[in-house]
């Protein structure tokens, strides 16, 4: 495993991080966020190694965060924020990984292709495809769900209505100020921060948050992303290699099966390791923060020697990679569930079904890439149980959830990573989501 690379004088920035941690989240707890339209302008032009880009300027009270929602239910704290007169550049809908459509359907992500000319970066991004509950009758919703769930609920589906399985993409919000553009580095690089969105690996989209008031605000570069959903990004796809299969093979050699959405996230790193020295922001301060179930991620990555050295620091909140949801403990039995449903029983005779065991060992990717989208997102799964999604992250034997986190955190050696982490829970966790 590569030596984390850990950053003196810690104290002051852990606590500015923690400041930003609570601002982050308060802008997740109020809003979804939208593209300010006042002030806005075409951006200066940067070289990434895959081609240039223009994005937008957001001048100074555009960026300024919505400052109180009171929702129906009056559930909400008020939560009323300052203003700015800093400028950020904006670039959305930036291409980390080639679409994962077609051929590539649930396969780990491939690189980007270069594009010639200049790509406008000043248009949000679909979301990956995914199904909220259904919403249109509220009497009905509410029988299902708290009122503040619901409305939360609402407020996302207007921000999630453009959805695509070309959805690998994320969105860079740069502080004008020691940006340079072009294809140099700025000499005085600020500090990155990259956040991972929750909602039951199974909803959402980087652009729910509005990084521009937290990169006007705090001087770091934002990043906000988008990563593959539901059966697409945690669906479990082949058998777990066996240790006999796995010993003595490179990496790329172990075939795949599953924990694509998280492969997307590392994706999403190496891009930014390569790229994000253009937009001003220092490749060797990067935070990588995440939410409710996008804590669980970002803890995973923090412990998969897959993503090591891909960055120096990290933030979770309300959740981590040991909260009792955070991973898929039946993943096999959801698999034989999904093939069965879509038809793709391997092995099955004439009228004979496939064993259980034949089932966990079947590689059912091949089958599912051919299925239209419509009907992969239309399975219908038994209830999870309470709290946990029915699709999460699972133990791959080899891949990027080697082992059971909670083994890889007792047995810790000396090559476990050495990462300042802040941690941050509130004394209402799962509030909106209990009746
Ligand atoms: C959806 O996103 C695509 C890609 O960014 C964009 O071209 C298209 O205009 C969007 N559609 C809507 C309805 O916003
Ligand atoms: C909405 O749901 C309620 C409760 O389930 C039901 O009584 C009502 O008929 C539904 N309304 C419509 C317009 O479907």
């Amino acid at each position: 495993m590569n030596p984390v690379k850990i950053h003196n004088n810690g104290s002051t920035k852990l606590l500015l991080l923690f400041i930003f941690a609570w601002i982050t989240l308060d802008c997740f707890l109020v809003s979804a966020a939208s593209i300010p339209s006042a002030s806005t302008g075409p951006g200066r032009v940067v070289r990434t190694r895959h081609g240039n880009l223009r994005g937008l300027t957001l001048s100074g009270g555009a960026a300024q965060a919505q400052t109180t929602t009171t929702s129906p239910s009056g559930v909400y704290r008020k939560f009323v924020s300052g203003t700015t007169n800093k400028n950020v550049e904006a670039f959305l809908g930036i291409p980390y990984a080639a679409p994962p459509v077609g051929s590539l359907r649930f396969l780990p992500p491939a690189s980007p292709g270069p594009w010639t000319g200049i790509r406008t970066a000043n248009t949000l991004p679909p979301a990956c495809p995914q199904q909220l509950p259904p919403l249109a009758n509220r009497t009905a919703s509410l029988e299902t769900m708290p009122r503040a769930r619901y409305y939360q609920l609402k407020r996302m589906q207007l921000m999630l209505a453009n959805q695509s399985e070309d959805c690998l993409y994320l969105n860079v919000y740069a502080p004008s100020e020691g940006f340079v553009g072009g294809g140099s580095t700025s000499p005085a690089s600020s500090p990155v921060m990259v956040l991972v969105h929750g909602e039951s690996y199974s909803w959402g989209a980087g652009h729910l948050m509005d990084g521009a008031m937290l990169a006007a605000k705090s001087r770091m570069v934002v990043v906000t992303l988008n990563y593959r959903l539901g059966i697409l990004g945690f669906l479990q796809t082949a058998a777990s290699p066996t240790p006999g299969q796995v010993r003595g093979k490179s990496k790329s050699a172990i075939p795949t099966q599953g924990n694509y959405g998280l492969l997307d996230i590392v994706a999403a790193l190496l891009w930014l390791k390569d790229n994000i020295g253009v937009f001003g922001g220092d490749s060797s301060r990067i935070t990588l923060s995440g939410h409710g179930t996008g804590a669980a991620l970002v803890n995973l990555l923090m412990i998969s020697p897959i993503a090591a050295g891909l960055f120096q620091r990290v933030v979770l909140m309300s959740g981590s990679a040991l909260s009792p949801w955070a991973l898929n403990h039946q993943a096999g039995k959801l698999k034989a569930e999904v093939a069965r449903q879509m038809d793709c029983i391997p092995f099955a005779g004439l009228d004979a079904a496939a064993s259980p065991e034949q089932m966990s060992l079947a590689d059912i990717g091949d089958c599912l890439r051919k299925k239209p989208l419509e009907s992969l997102l239309a399975v219908r799964l038994p209830a999870a149980p309470r709290f946990s999604p029915n699709f999460a992250p699972f133990i791959d034997g080899a891949g990027i959830v080697a082992i059971d986190p909670l083994r890889a955190m007792q047995s810790a050696s000396e090559d476990f990573p050495r990462i300042p982490l802040v941690a941050g829970v509130t004394s209402i966790e799962s509030y909106r989501y209990t009746g």
